[in-house]
């Protein structure tokens, strides 16, 4: 039988259903109790009891001093930036394999995505490569890195945790302290996920989540920045929320602000999503070790699977074809999509995309390499029978 062929039967084995999603969301506790409550209440909007208490959730799961909640993972991610000094016409250390919204979110604060390569072991940035590019086309001059062929300065770093696996931070942190690099983590994947027993997030200065709809814990849509430091939390809160001084009823503004807030009806949904994200993540571990069974044994391909040291939370379940058997991947997504089990291609390497093809870039062998032998799998909690 054909790969296609056999993959399509070994993954509708699994998801044991005749239609499956990507990943779709599950509203099975107190999503509707709270939602409810805002409603009955009034507080729908920007401020409200659901947004205070999200943040103090948040904080206390990941383990991250503050979280403040924002619109979505992308403007956190800009406001992220720009908190740690990345402003107009700077450089972006980002990863070429990501999510669109990596690189958007430099640009959005006028400075220009600047693309490294990826790791076998993670899928995520690779510190050594890293280390030997910065070495050959950076230098210090006083606190700030330059870039020696563009003149620019290198103000950030952003790896992101793919599909939940997490990047070897240690590694990123070694090549950050030593270039006086500040590092934004894009964790928009990878809530649940640990190294080292450490939380994603905890590791640069700040990250940031996404509760999109497809991601582990959804708000609709929305987002949070993550940060052990204080100052930095404090002027995420200021600066996404208008830059109004709090005051009985004053208006009084005193910088160009955002309104990236978070409705409190969307945070009334986190609140319950999170107090059920332990059973997502322990349902998607179930689903990881069916697919793992399922494949045993199924020439050219590989379940990707966590690292020693780090627990994924296992977002999206990813399959890598073998180098010999690259060639198959579109049959495979083609068969797979056609009888409903529904997979998907990896994204396109972001240096590719029309505009982002003039921009700096290492040689990313390796990005291009995955970019071409992964496939995302039928990955929902609900294909696991879940206690309560
Ligand atoms: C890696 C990555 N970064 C950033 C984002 C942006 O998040 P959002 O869709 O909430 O803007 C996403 C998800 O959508 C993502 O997967």
């Amino acid at each position: 039988m054909e790969l296609a062929h056999i993959i399509t039967e070994r993954v509708a084995g699994v998801t044991a259903t005749a239609k499956a999603a990507l990943h779709e969301p599950l509203f099975e506790g107190n999503e509707l109790t709270y939602v409810k409550d805002c409603i009955e209440s009034g507080w729908v909007s920007s401020v409200g009891q659901y947004v205070d208490r999200f943040e103090r959730d948040l904080a206390q799961y990941t383990g991250c001093a503050r979280a403040v909640l924002v619109n979505n993972g992308t403007s956190g991610l800009q406001i992220a930036l720009e908190l740690v000094g990345v402003g107009h016409d700077d450089e972006v250390l980002v990863p070429a394999l990501s999510f669109v919204a990596t690189a958007n979110a430099v640009r959005h604060c006028g400075a220009w995505p600047h693309f490294v390569d990826s790791e076998y072991a993670t899928m995520g940035m690779c510190g050594p490569s890293l280390l030997a590019y910065l070495d050959e086309i950076a230098e210090l001059r006083g606190e700030s890195c330059i870039n020696k062929r563009t003149g620019r300065r290198i103000a950030a770093i952003v790896p992101m945790h793919t599909f939940g696996h997490p990047v070897d931070m240690p590694a990123i942190m070694a090549v950050a302290d030593r270039f006086r690099i500040p590092v934004v983590e894009d964790a928009a994947e990878s809530l649940g996920s640990t190294l080292d027993g450490r939380h994603t997030g905890n590791f640069g200065r700040c990250a940031v989540l996404s509760f999109n709809g497809n991601k582990i814990v959804t708000t609709g849509g929305g987002g949070a920045i993550m940060t052990n430091d204080i100052d930095l939390a404090t002027r995420a809160k200021h600066l996404t929320t208008t830059a109004k001084l709090p005051h009985r009823w004053a208006f009084y503004h005193d910088e160009v602000g955002y309104n990236f807030r978070m409705p409190n009806l969307n945070a009334a949904l986190g609140c319950a999503q999170l107090e059920r994200l332990e059973s997502f993540i322990a349902r998607k571990r179930q689903l990881t070790l069916r697919y793992q069974a399922a494949f045993d044994g199924v020439a050219g391909v590989r379940l990707f699977v966590e690292r020693p040291q780090t627990r994924a939370n296992y977002w999206l379940q990813t399959l890598t074809l073998d180098s010999d058997a690259a060639g198959q991947r579109d049959a495979i997504l083609a068969a797979t999509n056609d009888a409903h089990q529904m997979t998907r291609p990896v994204w396109e390497l972001l240096s590719t995309l029309p505009m982002y093809r003039t921009c700096q870039s290492m040689e990313t062998p390796v990005a291009r390499d995955l970019s071409q032998r992964i496939i995302n799998l039928p990955s929902s909690p609900q294909l696991v029978q879940g206690t309560r």
